[in-house]
């Protein structure tokens, strides 16, 4: 079976509480600690927090005790990413395996580069950031698919996605910034929404980077457009005249020429804007080359059983994907050079419980 390696879960919402679970299963992983936001979930065993048996691992709140814990690994998945935070933990010597971001060095303002690097050298930590988008789907597949290339001229990566049945208010809304006025709604002057589009950029520079690619530039383009009617939603109200489709264009760019693209086609119900593109629902990844490839990603509760799941089970699937190439990546980065990990560093992630007799 191999080492086992001593894990924190930090936070415990829609992918943190996957973790969770996923870090309890999982043979090789041993849960030490939980940190938690929610003053309800606070001195919860962290089995409870999961509907799992307790384990005996209480929930805290505080930051100093999980950074006094010894431990290898934090599986680190809150709403909001604390810089500062995830230096000391670097520093306390716990490496950092992340959904919210995806740190690729090269293209990090150097000031938090060198930062994140020091916390990484004081404490022989490393940190990566995967998921199913960014993650897997911007690196893991096209990786794959370009196996069996002789050239590649285009990577284009879409993601049609409809938010209207995901049951996260605060990432739709307080984050994404969905049922907002038009004016509200520019990365150029809401946090989260240019630390988002930083995380994709970060995705173009590191396949590009993965595929050899010296790129002139990363160029975004994003439009938002506003609903002339107003609807609910799973988890609130879109009303009339307020954001409901965002489309969010990051090119890498070389001589003038768009050669790795990501489009994503983010709508929270209403009509699908008829001049985007029109891809199936879930992610489409294009190699065009020597010779093409194409194939489509989505992720459900089940294929087999699909009309007996609910809705929320099947859109609760991709967090459950996004949740488990985090810990699948546990070992691998554990056993990693220090410093800031890429997923084409780490090597390739298979699943760490197996197919079950
Ligand atoms: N890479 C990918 O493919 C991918 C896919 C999906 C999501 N994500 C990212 O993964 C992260 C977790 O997503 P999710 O779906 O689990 O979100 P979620 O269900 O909305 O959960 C939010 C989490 O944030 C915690 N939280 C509450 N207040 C906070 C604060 N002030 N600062 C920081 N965190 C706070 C909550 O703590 P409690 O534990 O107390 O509830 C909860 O665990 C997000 O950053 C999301 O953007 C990445």
């Amino acid at each position: 079976m191999g080492k086992i390696y001593k894990v924190v879960q930090w936070a415990t919402g829609g992918v943190g509480g996957e973790a969770l679970k996923a870090i309890i299963m999982h043979p090789q992983l041993e849960l030490v600690g939980v940190k938690v936001y929610s003053n309800d979930k606070a001195g919860k065993d962290a089995g409870m927090l999961c509907g799992m048996p307790n384990t005996g691992i209480i929930a805290t709140q505080s930051v100093d005790d999980i950074i006094a814990l010894e431990a290898d690994c934090v599986s680190y998945m809150p709403n909001l990413t604390d810089f500062d935070q995830v230096c000391a933990l670097l520093r306390s010597g716990k490496n950092i395996a992340c959904s919210p971001f995806l740190f690729y060095a090269e293209n990090l303002p150097s000031a938090e580069r060198e930062q994140l690097r020091a916390a990484c050298a004081e404490g022989s930590s490393s940190v990566h950031g995967t998921g199913i988008h960014p993650g897997f789907v911007g690196m893991v597949l096209p990786l794959a698919l370009s196996g069996m290339s002789r050239r590649i001229d285009k990577i284009l990566i879409q993601e049609r996605a409809d938010w209207a049945f995901y049951n996260r208010p605060m990432i739709t809304f307080d984050n994404m910034r969905f049922g907002h006025a038009f004016e509200q709604v520019t990365f150029e002057n809401h946090p989260f929404l240019k630390f988002n589009a930083q995380i994709f950029t970060d995705q173009i520079a590191m396949l590009a980077k993965a595929m050899n690619l010296k790129l002139d530039e990363i160029k975004i383009d994003h439009e938002v457009l506003t609903t002339d009617e107003g609807y609910d939603i799973i988890c609130g109200r879109i009303e009339k005249d307020t954001v409901h489709a965002q489309r969010y264009l990051w090119q890498g760019m070389v001589n003038g020429k768009s050669r790795i693209e990501i489009d994503a086609l983010w709508t929270v119900g209403g009509k699908y804007p008829e001049h985007w593109p029109q891809p199936k629902d879930g992610w489409t990844v294009t190699l065009e080359g020597d010779p093409s490839f194409q194939t489509h990603f989505m992720a459900l509760a089940s294929f087999e059983n699909a009309a007996q799941c609910s809705l929320e089970d099947h859109v609760h699937a991709t967090e459950t994907a996004t949740a488990m190439q985090v810990i699948n990546t546990i070992p691998a980065l554990c056993e990693s050079d220090v410093g800031i990990r890429g997923t084409h560093e780490l090597g390739s992630v298979y699943s760490g419980l197996g197919m079950q007799r």
